[in-house]
């Protein structure tokens, strides 16, 4: 938690980062044309916000002064007037329309080439960068920076030129009208910026700190929430109550505090406006007085005091939030240009096409032989799991990796996989350093189950159906029946159409694995990769599952992380690991003969078992 924060503390810098925002407008490229527009509109807008105080006085000016002065009353100029009010609407409401249409798709646009830019980047990023990247963070990125940035864009930015273009028309129209009234008004603007650029300052730092609080008890309630049962089983609730009190209370005084800056700051600035006003009428009402000026232009001069009001405060909270979207930018730059440590050679992806889009056509039948010369790995952090690791595996054969946990079994599986690669030595795959050819076409030929595997939300059809999303509904019906899956699927109410929960939460981890089975036979991978689940199922289930693996495997390579013995009685050849080194090797038979690691190894696990299969 408390790092997220400094995350969202270090990108907050205070001067203006060109880098950054050339990267962000290259976002807003494709979007010249609607942004030009969009300004055009909101520019016609800001003259006829001028104007339309200029109707008043028109028609105070010229009907209704001359009608109290004469005594034949004269409306001649009503229709004038009407049709003034007419076009000024007609304008308007156009202007209107055009703008909230032109920022409405900025922003939209934007939000969504970020996101996808920023998704697709997400695929291409490999498990090191998920090893040491918090789900939070990535989320923040895609959700509240995104639409911060390209609210900022639109609507902010729209906003800042029709507050420029406003100030800037209205201070040239009320010197062509009247400079010294122009002056008297314009020397309460800046006061008016002052206050109105002091008091947004503050307000922000009050609603960065209701920030902070909120993600902090986001935080908590996500700890709470998923962590209920846990919870509960160890009587923490009065503990979590308290600690969640404390917070919601810290919340609900910044709240209250930022409303409290809010409710001085708008009277603050109606009470310069009144003394803005006050001066237009003082010295505005002598000259009418002295017939300098017509009762008409008085009333567009107090008028004009309050037309700064909307700008000076839509151009200080530009400013404000500015700084914000910068920070926004920062991160959402930082995320996009991670660069992927597993990434293929530009002439291998010339010929085998990116992981978005491969060319089959290019991709060699994948045989399956797998060899390691002399692996040496090491994670980002920590020390070096693999050390001169050398393996060779024929097409076809299984191999059960077994060993005691951080023994590398899964680090090994991960390498095979180019979840990682290699910091030294190879990995050959057909004889061919896998590098040499693309991730898509490893993956395309590659089956890994998870030690946990995972279900998305959605029902078991679709689940199973991302083993070959062209496969048909017979076809995942087959694949089911297959590993055995079938049978429990009928059994719920709605068949392949139930839905599996979020993570497949409504299956019970026996039935995630073999749905996720159903998924990996579906895909008919040449190398199959099984991190198997250590939870233990019930035998019932357990025979299943092996029945299951064993249809899996056939005609295919594999390796196994195995936990239990039924799986490895079979296998072609098991590794015992220890410390990264292969300790022992062969087939079941010949180890259990050797009473050394393997033998010590599941003696001390599973020693009933073991005395059952020894007897075989
Ligand atoms: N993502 C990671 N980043 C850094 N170190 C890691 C990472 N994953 C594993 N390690 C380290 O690498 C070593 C081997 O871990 P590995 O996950 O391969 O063990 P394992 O044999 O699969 O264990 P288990 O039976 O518990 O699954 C351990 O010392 C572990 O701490
Ligand atoms: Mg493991």
């Amino acid at each position: 938690m408390s790092d997220y924060l400094q995350d969202e503390e270090n990108f907050t810098s205070q001067k203006f980062d060109w880098l950054v925002w050339k990267k962000i407008f290259m976002f807003m490229k494709p979007l010249k044309k609607t942004a030009i527009l969009g300004l055009l509109a909101v520019m016609v807008l800001a003259i006829t916000d001028i104007i339309y105080p200029y109707i008043s006085a028109f028609a105070i000016d010229d009907i209704i002064r001359p009608n109290i002065d004469s005594t034949v009353v004269d409306f001649s100029k009503l229709p004038l007037l009407i049709t003034y009010f007419v076009i000024f609407m007609i304008v308007q409401a156009t202007m209107v329309y055009l703008f909230i249409i032109y920022a409405g798709r900025i922003q939209n646009e934007l939000a969504f080439s970020i996101r996808e830019k920023a998704f697709n980047h997400l695929q291409e990023l490999p498990f090191s960068y998920y090893d040491r990247t918090r789900v939070g963070w990535i989320m923040a990125r895609m959700t509240s920076d995104s639409r911060n940035l390209s609210e900022v864009l639109s609507w902010g930015l729209i906003d800042l030129v029709w507050g420029v273009f406003l100030m800037v028309f209205l201070t040239i129209f009320m010197f062509i009208i009247n400079w010294q009234l122009a002056i008297v008004i314009l020397a309460v603007v800046p006061i008016l910026t002052a206050v109105s650029i002091f008091f947004r300052k503050y307000i922000l730092k009050a609603y960065r700190s209701i920030r902070k609080v909120n993600s902090k008890i986001t935080g908590a309630f996500n700890e709470d929430i998923t962590g209920a049962v846990t919870t509960k089983t160890l009587v923490l609730e009065e503990q979590n109550y308290h600690e969640f009190d404390i917070l919601t209370s810290d919340m609900r005084k910044q709240s209250i505090r930022a409303h409290l800056i809010q409710a001085v700051f708008f009277p603050t600035m109606l009470f310069i406006i009144f003394i803005g006003m006050a001066l237009v009428y003082n010295v505005g009402g002598n000259m009418v007085i002295t017939g300098a000026i017509s009762v008409g232009t008085l009333y567009l001069f107090t008028n004009y005091v309050w037309q700064f009001f909307d700008p000076v405060n839509n151009i200080a909270n530009f400013y404000a939030r500015f700084q914000q979207a910068q920070a926004s930018a920062e991160r959402i730059v930082s995320l996009i240009e991670t660069e992927p440590d597993i990434v293929d050679k530009e002439e291998v992806i010339a010929k085998y096409g990116t992981i978005f889009e491969y060319k089959r056509e290019n991709f060699e039948p994948l045989i399956g032989k797998v060899e390691f010369k002399n692996v040496s790995f090491k994670y980002n952090v920590g020390e070096t799991v693999l050390t001169d690791f050398n393996l060779k595996v024929k097409a076809g054969q299984s191999v059960a990796l077994v060993g005691h946990t951080g023994a590398g079994k899964t680090t090994i599986v991960n390498l095979i996989s180019r979840f990682y690669e290699p910091t030294a030595g190879e990995i050959l795959v057909d004889d061919v350093d896998y590098r040499e050819r693309s991730i898509g076409w490893l993956h395309s030929n590659l089956g890994y189950v998870l030690q946990t595997p995972h279900l998305f939300s959605g029902s078991v059809m679709e689940n199973i159906r991302y083993g070959n999303l062209k496969a048909t509904d017979e076809e995942v019906i087959e694949a089911a029946k297959a590993v055995e899956a079938h049978s429990f699927i009928m059994k719920f109410e709605d068949g392949y159409n139930t839905e599996c929960g979020e993570g497949g939460s409504r299956l019970s981890v026996g039935q995630k694995q073999l749905v996720s089975f159903a998924r990996a036979i579906l895909a008919d991978p040449k190398i199959l990769i099984l991190d198997e689940a250590t939870s233990s199922v019930d035998t019932e289930t357990e025979q299943l599952i092996q029945t299951a693996i064993n249809k899996l495997l056939k005609g295919r390579t594999s390796f196994i992380v195995a936990h239990r013995l039924s799986t490895i009685v079979h296998s072609d050849l098991i590794l015992v690991l220890d410390g990264g080194q292969i300790i022992e090797s062969g087939t079941h038979r010949e180890l259990i003969k050797k009473k050394e690691a393997y033998y010590k190894l599941y003696t001390n696990q599973y020693s009933e078992e073991m005395l059952e299969l020894s007897k075989r």
